[in-house]
């Protein structure tokens, strides 16, 4: 099986060149000038930016939350996944309370394999942090998993001494953890003051986890990081408080990472502004959305590198399922739809709007949560020998984001209406053409990707 992706601009994470690019079985085999290869079906790319495979290092498929579970699993969520350019998905595997680690992993593997279209790897979530976890971390890590959720509100939250103790226990085994960043106690207050004020509906949910909330536990983190002397992630970055308190530990020379996801660089807490119930319900994901202020502060630190990588925290709920929470927020399964939107939106707002270097999206979409996850250079990257992971994009198509256009499970995207630059056309997995045209070809070719420890 052999492709050749003829005339087009390959982005790199450094440059965008043009050239042609040979994909022959599931690698990338030849990138150069003028390529030829009579055998090899020839896909014309003239005009079209040819991407790596871009990777979502933060997704929640098949996750029982809130008496209920995601609307999209691995089938309806992967499929969505490559529609929106994505070829890798690392999901966030997560142990049930009275489970092993062991047991919480194999479950996931249960979930996704033989239904997943997109490649995909797992993180694991820790809920119940004890001996019996310590000592099966070894066997997780020789299973492909390095990398490690801790929650610090939820039902499953840790405690800072298991926070701590988890920390230490992977920096010999170097496994990384992120972390869920809200102060659990100050939440629990504001939601009874919010109710108490007799706000009920969705609009409650901001108010009830104030930006204060993240900066304290984001700050209380990085002590604790500081402490046991290892790296660490802050996943879904959503406030400039918290980003704020980032940049001090930085400046002291810590090592953090950060993710932001696309719907706090896109939508603030104006969107429950005359919205109804129902509506309303749609935008409920913690940490919330917050002001123009927040997200003006992200795409200031996106602008200047601070943050590293953008993943979508895709979890979908239907409507019916976020109506468990009709009269009372607290009760609102969290959580949006994000696989399909993350590029095009990203491209969208970023590049066409405000002229960044496509090579930049390359940065925060594929290259980086390669290395932080791992994969690199399978994936993330256009070298030869890396996965035949490419997406073609069109930079110039014009048009409009539709919910009934779109292919996860939750059926609504919160970016409906948006009218938008820039779409994916065609895209390859391990050398397999899988979306044409924009339409699915090809499912369920997804497989497990084993993954070695951060390489940043
Ligand atoms: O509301 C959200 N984001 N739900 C997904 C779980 C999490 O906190 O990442
Ligand atoms: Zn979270
Ligand atoms: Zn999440």
């Amino acid at each position: 099986m052999k492709t050749l992706i003829r005339g087009g601009t390959l982005v790199t994470e450094y440059e965008s060149l043009r050239a042609d690019l040979l994909l022959e079985g599931e690698k990338i085999a030849a990138i150069g000038p003028e390529l030829s290869c009579p055998e090899a079906r020839v896909i014309e790319a003239e005009g079209k930016l040819v991407f790596p495979g871009f990777i979502d290092g933060h997704t929640h498929m098949d996750l029982p939350v809130c008496a209920t579970v995601t609307a999209d699993d691995f089938a309806s969520g992967t499929a969505a996944a490559l529609l929106g350019g994505t070829t890798t998905i690392v999901d966030f595997a997560t142990q049930e309370k009275g489970e092993t680690l062991e047991q919480g992993l194999d479950n996931w593997h249960r979930k996704a394999e033989g239904k997943a279209s997109c490649d995909y790897g797992f993180h694991l979530a820790i809920s119940q942090w004890d001996r019996q976890a310590e000592a099966d971390l070894p066997r997780i890590f020789r299973r492909g998993v390095t990398s490690f959720k801790l929650y610090m509100t939820y039902a499953n939250q840790v405690t800072d001494r298991e926070l701590l103790e988890v920390l230490l226990a992977l920096k010999p085994l170097g496994g990384i953890v992120g972390v869920h960043c809200e102060n659990s106690g100050m939440i629990d207050v504001m939601q009874r003051q919010v109710k108490a004020r007799g706000i009920t509906g969705p609009e409650g949910h901001p108010l009830s986890r104030p930006d204060e909330a993240e900066a304290e536990a984001v700050n209380r983190l990085l002590a604790l990081a500081r402490v046991a002397d290892v790296p660490v992630i802050v996943v879904h970055l959503s406030s400039k408080k918290g980003l704020e308190v980032i940049r001090q530990a930085r400046e002291q020379g810590q090592q953090v990472y950060v993710e932001t996801c696309p719907q706090y660089l896109h939508l603030t807490d104006r969107v429950f502004e005359g919205a109804d119930e129902k509506e309303g319900r749609r935008y409920i994901c913690s940490p919330p959305l917050r002001t123009g202020e927040d997200l003006a502060a992200l795409w200031e630190a996106l602008d200047e590198g601070e943050i590293d990588l953008i993943s979508t925290d895709h979890c979908s709920f239907t409507d019916a399922q976020k109506a468990a929470g009709q009269g009372d927020f607290t009760a609102i399964p969290g959580g949006m739809p994000g696989v399909e939107d993350r590029v095009r939106i990203m491209y969208h707002s970023w590049v066409a709007e405000d002229g960044a270097e496509p090579s930049r999206l390359v940065r925060v979409l594929a290259a980086q949560p390669a290395r932080l996850f791992g994969l690199y250079p399978r994936k993330g990257c256009l070298q030869v020998g890396s996965d035949g992971d490419l997406v073609l994009f069109d930079p110039n198509w014009e048009g409009t984001i539709r919910s009934d256009q779109c292919h996860n499970a939750a059926g609504y995207t919160p970016y409906e209406g948006w009218k938008i630059r820039g779409r994916v056309e065609e895209v390859f997995l391990r050398g397999h053409h899988v979306v044409s045209g924009g339409r699915l070809i090809a499912a369920g070719l997804g497989q497990y990707l084993p993954r070695s420890s951060c390489q940043l």
